[in-house]
């Protein structure tokens, strides 16, 4: 080993015990921004404020459009692209210099678009953990000034007043596209509206894995039980007619632990936010989840519980 690796080497180690990773780029500036922004407490009590509001529409088939329980998917990232390619559109017209009727419209599209939007943002809001919350409040705050920027917009391109019209618009893109990064932040970086079950089929494969002594699983009860050899936990139903179910044990909406829920009518419900899953196959029969819990077939062999993962239908 040369002096010179052998000082590297150490750094990294030192920088490992340190539970930093060596010549990792430390985040940009507006990254460093947002992360304070998901751990700043200041304004809590506006976050929950909010959300009780948000709230107060009762779980159901209406909370469930706006979710997309229907569609297997949250509906509101992808209602999004229709505002968001409207007044893209409508600006890209601006620069361009015609197209003044076109803009008008594209502007007013983009307006009666972001409402449905919005109510299918603040139906998944309502369901996020804190820091969620915290950076969602002000991508809708951002996505609110950019509605007021463009109906500004509209309002001067119907009186004529193109020039204004125009600047109001590029104000309104640039708030839409702040609060689309922060929307960009929230799912892929802090996982809102992501499938969190969704490791479960990599780690188990398509073999059966053994769960444990039949004879210690209690009847009418959810239990937790490990599958040592895939690393991953599922939870374990037996009926008052010995018919076993089993589900992948984290919530795939936003990893509540399901064995900590109740059973009702062949169901087994979230403790975090209610959605409910068939023990048979893991139908979402209510949100806010929007997909399927992995579910398993059940086979007992010398008195041991086996599981393995459903096929996909
Ligand atoms: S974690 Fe939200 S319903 Fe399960």
């Amino acid at each position: 080993m040369t002096r010179t690796t052998e000082r590297n080497g150490h750094r990294g180690v030192r920088a490992l015990l340190e539970g930093v990773a060596p010549n990792r780029p430390r985040p940009g500036a507006v990254m460093r921004a947002v992360e304070r922004l998901e751990h700043t407490e200041a304004y809590d009590d506006l976050v929950m404020s909010v959300r009780r509001v948000v709230r107060a529409v009762p779980t159901g088939p209406v909370r469930d459009v706006l979710h997309g329980r229907w569609l297997g998917h949250p509906v509101h990232p992808m209602s999004a692209q229709v505002p968001i390619g409207a007044w893209t559109s409508a600006a890209v017209l601006d620069v361009l210099g015609g197209g003044r009727r076109a803009a008008r419209t594209l502007v007013g599209v983009g307006l009666l678009s972001a409402g449905p939007t919005a109510l299918a943002g603040w139906a998944d809001w309502g369901e996020l953990k804190k820091p969620q919350l915290r950076v969602g409040l002000v991508h809708s705050v951002l996505n609110a000034t950019a509605v007021a920027l463009y109906t500004g917009s509209l309002a001067a391109r119907l009186r004529g007043r193109e020039s204004a019209g125009k600047a109001l618009g590029f104000a309104g893109l640039t708030a839409v596209a702040a609060g689309g990064a922060l929307g960009g932040h929230l799912a892929y970086r802090q996982g809102a509206g992501v499938n969190h079950a969704d490791q479960v089929e990599s780690r188990v494969g398509s073999d059966w894995h053994t769960v444990g002594r039949v004879a210690e699983i209690p009847v009418d009860e959810p239990v937790r039980c490990r599958l040592e050899d895939a690393d991953t936990d599922v939870v374990v139903v037996r009926d008052a007619d010995d018919r076993w179910y089993a589900l992948a044990e984290q919530c795939c909406h936003l990893g509540g632990p399901l064995s900590e829920g109740d059973l009702v009518d062949g169901c087994l419900r979230c403790p975090w936010h209610g959605s409910t899953f068939r023990l048979t196959d893991g139908w979402n029969a209510t949100g806010p989840a929007t997909g399927t819990q992995p579910a398993f077939e059940t086979r007992v062999k010398s008195g041991l519980l086996e599981v393995r993962l459903r096929p996909p239908e």
